[in-house]
This record gives C-alpha cells, structure tokens and sequence, in this order.
C-alpha cells in the first residue's frame, strides 16, 4: 500500500495558511508555492542513497558522500503543477522536467488529457509528478497510468492540498506511488472542490480568476 506523508513542518503550515486565504494575490501566491515546494522536495528527497567519493579539501584527502543512484524527473500536471517545479529545481538543478497536460471537465470532472512531452529516459529515472490539488484524484490518477504506460516505475506524487477522496483513489489506483501533502483537508464540495482548500490553484496562479 502507498503511503500518506503530511509534511506538516510548522514553516509550510504558516506559509500555507497565507495561500489560503482569499486576499492573498498571485504574486504571493506563486512565491509561497515555491517556497513550499522547496521545503517539500527536502523532505521527499530524504531517503536518496549515497555514495563514497574521494576528494581533496584544501587541507587533506577525504572519502565523502554524493548522491547516487537513479537520475530525477520533474513532471508537473499542466497548468497549475507547473507553479510547482523551479522550487524542485532549486534543489535539484540537473532533473530532467516533463509535462502532462491535463484539464477536468467542469461538467463531469473527469480529466482530459491534452498534452504529454517526458524526457526520453523517463523510466529510468525517479519521476516526481507534481500539481497543488488532489481533489477528486482523477487527474492525478491518470496522469501516473500515463507515466506507468511510458515505462516508469519508481514514482512519488507531491501535492500541496489533499482530499481524503483524492487520496483513496490515487492509492488504490496506484498503490505503489507513495503521496506527499503538506496538507489533508476535509471533504469536496459539489463542484468537487476541495473545502477549505484554496480555490482553483491553476487560476490564483496566472491571475485567470
Ligand atoms: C486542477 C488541479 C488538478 C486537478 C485536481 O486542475 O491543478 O490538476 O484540478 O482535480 P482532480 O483531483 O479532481 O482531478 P484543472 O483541471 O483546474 O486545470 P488547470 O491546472 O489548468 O487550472
Ligand atoms: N482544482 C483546484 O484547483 N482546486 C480544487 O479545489 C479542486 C480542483
């Protein structure tokens, strides 16, 4: 079974509460998202291996660890994941980035893709597929049978706000891909909403509200 990691660090918390409210503007917006997303990535990176090198400090040869192992991937879910990759990047400036462009259907909501370009090595890379909302899981869901059917094995999901429905779907869809939230809220509304949330993360973003 995947497993649920609320990266509740008390910095993200605050920062989120300000995302939250409604008087905050894009500008805000964007650069808390990118903090967060920063703060996040420290946390889901924490179980990289490593391996030995040898250097030289000024002083005297010494054996010293680096990251190893396999190379990462960036993949937000356009448009509102995008907000989500230059704070993974600060922190990982050599992951390959790819995009999937998915949409929900505001009658059904049922995702619709529309867009989908991944580094060519994709599957042998750790992908970390990125997007602020996991509302009803759809799109998220999809967007990994996606990644799945591209030859990737060694997936995590980060989004900021969860619903408990978005995370039973994602995990039992895929129960291989373990989910990072910095929150878990309380329910959808009829729109599928997710309440309290943020509103629509995509539009508070570029300023389309
Ligand atoms: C939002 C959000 C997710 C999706 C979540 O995107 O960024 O991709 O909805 O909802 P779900 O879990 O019910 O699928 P939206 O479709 O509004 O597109 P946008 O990012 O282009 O605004
Ligand atoms: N998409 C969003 O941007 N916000 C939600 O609450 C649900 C879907």
């Amino acid at each position: 079974m995947s497993e649920l990691h609320i990266i509740d660090h008390p910095l993200i918390t605050h920062k989120l509460t300000i995302m939250r409210n409604k008087k905050t503007g894009s500008k805000d917006f964007r650069e808390l998202l990118n903090e967060i997303s920063m703060l996040m990535g420290y946390e889901l990176t924490r179980d990289l291996p490593l391996k030995d090198v040898v250097i030289e400090t000024p002083l005297t040869k010494m054996t010293a660890k680096i990251v190893s192992g396999k190379k990462l991937a960036i993949v937000p879910i356009l448009r509102a994941g995008l907000g989500m990759v230059e704070g993974l990047q600060s922190l990982v400036p050599v992951a390959k980035v790819g995009h999937i462009g998915l949409y929900r259907d505001p009658e059904t909501h049922k995702p619709v893709e529309y867009y989908c370009k991944l580094p060519l090595d994709i599957e042998e890379r750790i992908v970390i597929l990125v997007d602020p909302m996991l509302a009803t899981g759809g799109s998220a869901s999809d967007a990994l049978t996606m990644l799945k059917e591209r030859g990737c094995k060694h997936i995590r999901f980060m989004c900021l706000v969860s619903s408990p429905e978005g995370v039973k779907k994602v995990q039992e869809d895929h129960p291989d891909v373990d989910i990072y939230t910095a929150a878990l809220d309380e329910c959808l509304n009829e729109h599928a909403y997710i309440v309290p949330g943020l509103g629509d993360a995509g539009d508070r973003i570029f300023g389309t509200l």
